[in-house]
């Protein structure tokens, strides 16, 4: 069983990553395997819209150029994905959106595939538009007939600088609740 992550911030060892790794820790905990993926230095180019995808039915992007497809393989080959992205401009990253537009439209060219695999975001903020970040996160988890393990609060932490998220003792706890819940959604989607 295994989960992989992605961290759309542009810093690789920032307030994201630790947060993606206390619902990573979790999960280990219930022997589950976890692979954490920065697309930080990698750029990735939005959907482009050609539609080759509904063509090809390949499940891949018909523009290879960057990682997109190896990326796309990991989330086709896991049972749970986790998406953690800062809050720029009160959204999600350009990197994160890029991800998301363009494997959920493999994913929708291919009848869904991540139909029933586990979904959940997470969001590092040092103030406002972290909730609509989280939102844009479950999008695309919902639209792509995934399930979404709740917390205690929505999945959103505090801190501007590098580290500053550890001193929100609330969002720790909420990641570390995803991370259980996850961990017990994953067995049950595996029954
Ligand atoms: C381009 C940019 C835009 C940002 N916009 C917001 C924002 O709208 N709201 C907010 O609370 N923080 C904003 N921030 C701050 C980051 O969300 C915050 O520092 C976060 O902890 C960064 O996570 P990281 O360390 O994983 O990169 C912004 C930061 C950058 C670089």
């Amino acid at each position: 069983m295994k989960v992989v992550a992605f961290n759309g911030s542009a810093r690789k060892t920032g307030n994201t990553t630790i947060l993606l790794n206390l619902v990573l820790d979790e999960l280990k905990k219930k022997k589950i395997e976890t692979e954490l993926i920065q697309l930080a230095g990698k750029p990735l180019q939005g959907c482009i819209a050609c539609y080759k995808c509904f063509q090809n039915k390949d499940k891949r992007c018909a523009v290879k150029k960057d990682a997109l497809n190896e990326y796309l393989q990991k989330m086709i080959e896991a049972d749970g994905i986790l998406l953690g992205s800062p809050t720029y401009f009160a959204d999600i990253s350009a990197g994160m959106k890029a991800l998301i537009e363009r494997c959920g439209m493999v994913s929708r060219a291919n009848g869904d595939l991540f139909k029933r695999k586990a979904g959940a975001g997470v969001v590092a903020a040092r103030r406002a538009g972290a909730i609509h970040a989280f939102s844009s996160l479950n999008h695309f988890f919902l639209i792509g007939q995934m399930i979404v393990p709740g917390s205690s609060y929505w999945n959103v932490a505090i801190g501007r600088d590098p580290g500053e998220v550890k001193n929100d003792d609330e969002g720790v706890q909420t990641m570390k609740t995803l991370g259980q819940n996850m961990a017990w959604l994953l067995k049950k989607l595996s029954r």
